[in-house]
Order: structure tokens, then sequence, then C-alpha cells
């Protein structure tokens, strides 16, 4: 009997791709940045270094998260391939929008924290960005521990998106053609 091929699988576009891998390798460099910059005994200015970086850098990923959010009500998520089952489908799209939220959370609870202790973020502060925030002991402590307990859902997160990427990778089912090459292909 002859069978149909299956249509080969389709791609995020390019702006979505792009986005993805310039927010992975921000994400998955901001997250251990953030850990060493509060060791004990690191040199003040490594340690100040490391908060410019951290601080900063977070700010891109909150701006690169709203736009991915804008692109993707421009350019939907292309349909998964016909072999991945239902449940699949549901866990992914679960899993990419708890990744949001959670980014949106880590970047909100950090620049909250850093504002309302009265402290400086370099970039926005250089182009006369309005702080937003009162300045508040309390409203400060309450952010610090939100990014602190709130990491830890993020990693896991994280975890989980990569093991089920490299699941996708091992079965050669078509899923990691979707977002890989970051360009073109
Ligand atoms: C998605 C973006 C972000 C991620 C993944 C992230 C991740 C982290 C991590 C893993 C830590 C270490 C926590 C610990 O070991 O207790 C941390 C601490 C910190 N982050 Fe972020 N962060 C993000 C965005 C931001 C932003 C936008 C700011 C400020 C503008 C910021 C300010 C801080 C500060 C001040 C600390 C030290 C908190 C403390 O004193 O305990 N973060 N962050
Ligand atoms: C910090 C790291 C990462 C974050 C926050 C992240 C986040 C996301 C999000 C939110 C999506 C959904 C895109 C959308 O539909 O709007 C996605 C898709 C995807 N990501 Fe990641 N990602 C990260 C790292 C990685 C890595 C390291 C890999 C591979 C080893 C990977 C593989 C994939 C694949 C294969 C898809 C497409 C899934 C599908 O079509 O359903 N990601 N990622």
């Amino acid at each position: 009997m002859r069978t149909i091929p299956d249509s080969p699988p389709l791609r995020y576009s390019n702006t979505t791709r792009v986005l993805h891998w310039v927010s992975a390798i921000m994400i998955l460099s901001t997250i251990p940045i953030g850990a060493i910059m509060l060791r004990e005994g690191l040199e003040r200015s490594t340690q100040d270094l490391l908060f410019i970086l951290h601080k900063n850098g977070g700010v891109i990923i909150f701006a690169l998260v709203l736009a991915r959010l804008a692109w993707r009500l421009v350019s939907p998520p292309p349909p998964l391939p016909a072999s991945i089952p239902d449940w699949q489908h549901r866990a992914a799209r679960l899993g990419h929008m708890a990744l949001y939220a959670m980014l949106v959370v880590m970047s909100v609870s950090g620049y909250v924290r850093v504002r309302a202790g009265g402290f400086p973020v370099e970039m926005l502060d250089a182009i006369g960005a309005p702080t937003l925030v009162p300045r508040s002991e309390a409203l400060a402590d309450f952010a610090q521990s939100v990014h602190g307990y709130a990491r830890f859902v993020l990693v896991a997160l994280i975890v989980v998106h990569v093991g089920a990427a490299l699941m996708h990778m091992v079965r050669r089912d078509g899923v990691m053609r979707r977002i890989w090459p970051p360009v073109g292909g």
C-alpha cells in the first residue's frame, strides 16, 4: 500500500528563533551571575560589575520577553508535527506560558527590589527613565523574597524544557528543527 509521506515539519519564524536563542543565552548567563554576585568574599569591584551586568541584563531580558509575546501575536507558533501526542501539545503550551510568566515575575521582582531599595539601574538612569517604584524597605524585602523563591521555579521549568528538547533531539521527531538553527535553515 502506498503511504503519503508526512509534510516537512514547520519552523518558527526567523524573528522568533533569534529572540529565543538570544534570550536563552542571556538567561543562562544572568542566573549564575545572580548567584555568584551574592557570594561572600568577592572583591568589591568584581561584585559591582556583576551587579551591573545582572540588573541591566535582567531589564534587557524583560524587554525581550515583551517583544517575544508581542511578536507571538503577529506570528503564532506553527502546528506541531502530527506524530506528537495531544498531551504533549498541552504540556508544551503550558510549559512555555509558565516560562514567560516566570521571566516576567523575575524581572519585575528584581526591578522592584532594586528601585524600592533606592539603588540604580544604570542603563535606565542613563536615559532618564522614571523609576516607577516608591522607596520602601518593606517593599524591597518583599520583592527580594519573591525574586529568591521564584528563581527555583524558573530553574525547574528550564530544566524540564531543556530535558524535553533533548528528548526530542534524540527521537529526531522534528520538534528541535522548529527552533534550530537560530536563523535560516
Ligand atoms: C529574568 C530575569 C532575572 C533572573 C533570571 C534573575 C535571577 C537571579 C538570581 C538567580 C539571583 C540570585 C538569588 C540568590 O542566590 O539568592 C538574583 C539576585 C538578584 N537579582 Fe536577579 N534576576 C533577573 C532579573 C533581575 C532584574 C531585572 C534586577 C534588577 C533590576 C535584578 C536584581 C537582582 C538583585 C538586586 C539580586 C540580589 C538579591 C538579594 O540581595 O538577595 N534581577 N537574580
Ligand atoms: C533559558 C533558557 C530557555 C528558555 C527560557 C526557553 C523558552 C522557550 C519558550 C518560551 C518557547 C516557546 C516559544 C513560543 O511558542 O512562543 C521555547 C521553544 C522551544 N525551545 Fe526553548 N528556551 C530556553 C532554552 C532552550 C534550549 C537550551 C533548548 C534546546 C536544547 C530549547 C529548545 C526549544 C525548542 C525545541 C522549542 C520549540 C518547542 C515547540 O515547538 O513546541 N530551548 N523555548
